[in-house]
């Protein structure tokens, strides 16, 4: 159920925004300001997730994406990472037939190729699966680091370049658009990042050109709905101008 880009226009924004990503960041200080291992900060970072995708169908959100294991990431222990692809492997299994049955769409950004086969087959299979469905759209940004997206999206136009198929002059931001992982979802609106962490961490650089950001202090493994409605509380006070002018102040 891809969705249409909207349109960048300057004005008010809409009561919901349409579509939410979000840097599920904290995990580990969750864990540690608990004295628990780090693992038991991503296992209840599982939760939250769920309460989150939840909430966001049941408040009309169409798109929601995730940012769940970054291509830095990989610099983390082994154990810590070997920690994480079994929760991504558990998640999948567990929760893939209730996303069904719930009419959620999920879709997967990142880089595949170097993933364990069986990982790259659950996740191809998530995808098939749900392909249908239209009630939320749940990207699920796995391996995924936004200067390597950019790097592959220049790989193939510049393959087009060499074999005569388009003209150096004639790459767009719109030709740069079209090769990114996923050409078909409209920017984020909102952009949400926990933990108190103020950066992007090499999160949808491309995408996030006009998304509006909002920090939270919140850990991971505490989000919830009135998180989520906080944030977006915070998003509707904002303007959105995309380099015009203020509503009350243009035409
Ligand atoms: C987010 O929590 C989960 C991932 C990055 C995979 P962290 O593991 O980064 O938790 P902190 O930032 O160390 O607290
Ligand atoms: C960003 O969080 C990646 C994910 C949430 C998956 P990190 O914890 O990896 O980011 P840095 O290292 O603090 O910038
Ligand atoms: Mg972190």
């Amino acid at each position: 159920m891809p969705e249409a880009q909207a349109p960048n226009v300057a004005g008010t924004v809409p009561d919901v925004p349409r579509h939410v990503a979000i840097i599920m960041d904290g995990n580990g200080r969750w864990a540690a300001a608990r004295g628990l291992p780090r693992v038991e900060g991503h296992r209840r970072g599982v939760e939250a997730l769920r309460r989150t995708v939840r909430a966001a169908g049941e408040m009309g959100i169409r798109c929601l994406t995730i940012f769940s294991f970054s291509s830095e990431n990989w610099q983390r222990p082994a154990s810590e990472v070997r920690d994480l692809m079994g929760l991504l492997r558990l998640f999948i299994r567990k929760d893939l037939a209730e996303l069904h049955s719930n009419g959620v769409c999920v879709r997967v950004i990142g880089e595949r190729d170097n993933l364990d086969p069986d990982i790259r087959r659950l996740l191809d299979e998530a995808e098939q699966l749900t392909c249908g469905n239209a009630n939320l759209l749940l990207v699920v940004a796995f391996n995924y680091g936004a200067r390597d997206e950019i790097a592959r999206a220049v790989r193939r136009i510049a393959r087009d370049v060499a074999s005569g198929a388009v003209q150096p002059e004639g790459i767009t931001e719109e030709m740069i658009g079209q090769h990114l992982d996923a050409p078909d979802i409209a920017d984020p609106d909102l952009i949400i990042r926990t933990s108190g962490e103020q950066r992007l961490s090499n999160f949808l650089l491309w995408q996030a050109a006009y998304s509006e950001l909002v920090f939270s202090p919140v850990y991971w493994p505490d989000f919830d709905r009135a998180t989520l409605e906080a944030a977006i509380e915070e998003y509707r006070r904002r303007e959105r101008r995309f380099g015009g002018l203020a509503a009350k102040t243009g035409s």
